[in-house]
C-alpha cells in the first residue's frame, strides 16, 4: 500500500490504535529526502540546528530566519512526513501577537505545526497558535531553550512534585489543542504515565520506552555530531565514521594523481582536437588573451 500524506490527525489515530510514532530531525533537502524516503512519520526541524549544523554550544542561539531558510530547504525534499518547525528562543514567549506571526513564518516556509517549549505557563501562547488554526505540538521535561534555569542538560521529574507538575502540563496542553507532546530526559515511569492520561501521542527523547513515539536528533542517531552524547542516545549507523573514511580517501587519490582518472574526464570531440592543439603550439597565448580581454571589457 502507498505511503500516505502524514496528518496531526493521522498521529492521533496511530496512537489509538496502538502503533508507534517514528520521527526525526532533519534540515535540509538531502537528508530530508532520505528520511521522508524511509516512511517516517513525523520531521522536526528543530532548533538541535542551532548545535548540529551551526556550532552552537546550545540551542539558545538559532534565529528565526536561520529556522525558516532550513524549513523551506527541508519542505523540499519532503512529500509525506509532517514537517514540524520548531520555535526558537525569543520566537514565541516575549509577545502573543510575534508568536502568531513567526509560527505563520514556518507554515509559509512549507512546516505545517510548529513546537513550543514549556508547559501550564504557556497555555496561552498555544491558545492563540490554535486560534490562528496552526497545529501545535508541545515540549516537556527537559525543554533545551531553558537549559541555564535547569543549570545543564538535566534530566527532569524526578521528585513527586515535578512529576506531578509534568503529568498536569501534558493534561492542559492537550486541552489548549496540541496534537502532540514531545517528553525529553524524564523518567521513564513518568513518561509512562503522561502517556496513559492524555489522548494525543506522547513522542520520546530520552523518555523510555512507553512513549506512543520517539524522536531523535539525526545527526546524533547517525553518528555525525559527536560533541556531545546523553545516556539515551544510540548510534543506529556511524555515518560520521563513514565519511571521514570518504573524505581521507578522496584526500589520497587527489594526492597520487588517482582521481579522477579518465573514466571520470570528459572527452574532447575527436574530429576537432587536432586543431585546438595546432593552435595552442602556434599562438602568442599573451597576446591573444590580452586581445579578448579588449574585446570584452574595451
Ligand atoms: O530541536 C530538537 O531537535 C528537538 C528534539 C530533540 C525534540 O527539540
Amino acid at each position: 500500500m502507498a505511503f500516505q500524506k502524514m496528518t496531526a490527525k493521522k498521529l492521533v489515530e496511530k496512537k489509538q490504535k496502538g502503533q508507534k510514532i517514528v520521527t526525526i530531525t532533519s534540515y535540509d533537502y538531502a537528508f530530508a529526502k532520505i528520511v521522508d524516503e524511509s516512511k517516517i512519520d513525523l520531521i522536526l526541524v528543530g532548533d538541535s540546528l542551532s548545535m548540529v549544523m551551526l556550532g552552537h554550544k546550545t540551542t539558545l542561539a538559532v534565529t528565526m530566519d536561520e529556522m525558516i531558510h532550513h524549513t523551506r530547504a527541508v519542505a523540499r525534499g519532503v512529500n509525506n512526513a509532517l514537517i514540524v518547525g520548531d520555535m526558537p528562543f525569543l520566537s514565541y514567549k516575549v509577545d502573543i501577537k510575534d508568536a502568531v506571526y513567526n509560527a505563520g513564518r514556518f507554515i509559509q516556509a512549507g512546516a505545517e505545526a510548529v513546537k513550543v517549549e514549556g508547559g501550564t505557563e504557556i497555555l496561552p501562547i498555544v491558545d492563540a497558535l490554535v486560534r490562528a488554526d496552526i497545529q501545535v505540538m508541545g515540549h516537556i521535561g527537559l525543554t533545551p531553550q531553558a537549559v541555564y534555569k535547569f543549570g545543564g542538560n538535566l534530566v527532569q521529574g524526578k521528585t513527586v512534585e515535578a512529576a506531578k507538575k509534568l503529568v498536569l502540563d501534558a493534561k492542559n496542553l492537550e486541552k489548549a489543542g496540541c496534537f502532540a507532546i514531545v517528553l525529553e530526559s524524564i523518567p521513564w515511569q513518568v513518561a509512562k504515565l503522561i502517556t496513559r492520561s492524555v489522548s494525543v501521542p506522547t513522542i520520546g527523547i530520552g523518555a523510555g520506552p512507553h512513549c506512543d513515539g520517539q524522536i531523535l536528533v539525526i545527526h546524533d542517531m547517525l553518528g555525525i555530531y559527536t560533541d556531545f552524547k546523553p545516556k539515551f542516545l544510540k548510534h543506529f549507523g556511524n555515518v560520521g565514521e563513514e565519511i571521514r573514511k570518504a573524505v581521507g580517501a578522496y584526500k589520497d587519490e587527489v594526492e597520487r594523481g588517482t582521481y579522477p582518472d579518465l573514466e571520470h574526464a570528459y572527452e574532447f570531440p575527436k574530429g576537432d582536437l587536432e586543431s585546438v592543439e595546432t593552435w595552442f603550439s602556434s599562438a602568442d597565448l599573451d597576446a591573444e588573451a590580452e586581445r579578448a580581454k579588449a574585446k570584452k571589457h574595451g
